[in-house]
């Protein structure tokens, strides 16, 4: 299946996945004993709300955002540049599971809902080498909120992410790969819509039109709206969770 409809779908959304600034806030203020000139590594920025944030309260950081799809990148170089803060953000274009960078060259690697894409494990497994001794890895990450989640939402994650596991379980598994579990703490509800299903919702009936025709596209636009009204339904029996853990 071609899927390359899911960035035209996201280009031009504040984000491209559920988060604040306010978490993310949260989650970089947990950090502690950071050198003076911190180097961030942002994986999977998209339009980098949260580059943007992390360089707004880290005046010394200086980040590196990565992505896959260029027009996002020039979207966060733009949105940099008026922000005032350009100068201490270099986008780079490139696969999360193939970074460009040496070993142990940053202090912190932040990765909001983007770690799914190579998969959780795989994702800690693959970075871990781009990390100081000690260095922090801050990510959301999808997880159920419920021991007991309803078949429909069952179903919906095993089609398009069946690695969702709960908190413990997801923190479980940072620990085998080498990582310290310092802090989690669940995103609420309201990520899901503000920045990301709302404006999403908004240029829906434009994306049917631009889709008709190329059942991939359609395929695609299907799914987001299947989505969207499974987190209306059943939006409090998962969620993201914040998971800050440091390479041990
Ligand atoms: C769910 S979005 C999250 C974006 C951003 N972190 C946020 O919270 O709004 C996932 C991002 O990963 C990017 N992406 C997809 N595949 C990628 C890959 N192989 N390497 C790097 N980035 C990728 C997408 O372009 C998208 O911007």
């Amino acid at each position: 299946m071609d899927i390359s409809f899911i960035f035209t779908m996201h280009e031009g959304l504040p984000r491209q996945g559920p988060g604040s600034n306010e978490c993310t806030k949260k989650a970089f203020f947990m950090l502690q004993n950071l050198p003076d000139r911190p180097e961030i590594l942002d994986i999977g920025c998209g339009a980098g709300m949260q580059t943007i944030e992390l360089a707004g309260i880290c005046p010394n950081c200086h980040i590196t955002a990565v992505d896959i799809h260029q027009p996002y990148l020039d979207d966060l170089d733009r949105k940099a540049s008026a922000a005032g803060v350009g100068e201490r953000i270099t986008t780079v274009r490139a696969s999360m599971d193939d970074l460009p960078f040496a070993d142990a060259a940053f202090d912190v690697l932040w990765a909001e809902s983007s770690i799914f894409i190579v998969g959780f494990e795989e994702g800690l497994r693959l970075w871990k080498r781009l990390l100081r001794p000690g260095g922090y890895l801050c990510l959301s990450e999808a997880v159920w909120f419920t021991d007991r989640p309803s078949p429909e939402a069952v179903a919906f994650w095993n089609d398009c992410y069946p690695a969702i596991r709960s908190v413990e379980e997801t923190g479980a598994k940072a620990g085998h790969a080498g990582y310290e579990v310092v802090a989690t703490f669940p995103l609420p509800g309201s990520v899901w819509w503000d920045h990301y299903y709302t404006p999403l919702l908004e240029r829906l009936p434009a994306l049917k039109v631009a889709a008709a025709g190329d059942p991939d596209a359609e395929a695609l636009v299907a799914f987001s709206e299947r989505e969207i009204a499974m987190h209306r339904e059943h939006g409090s029996e998962y969620g993201y969770e914040f998971f800050i853990l440091r390479s041990r």
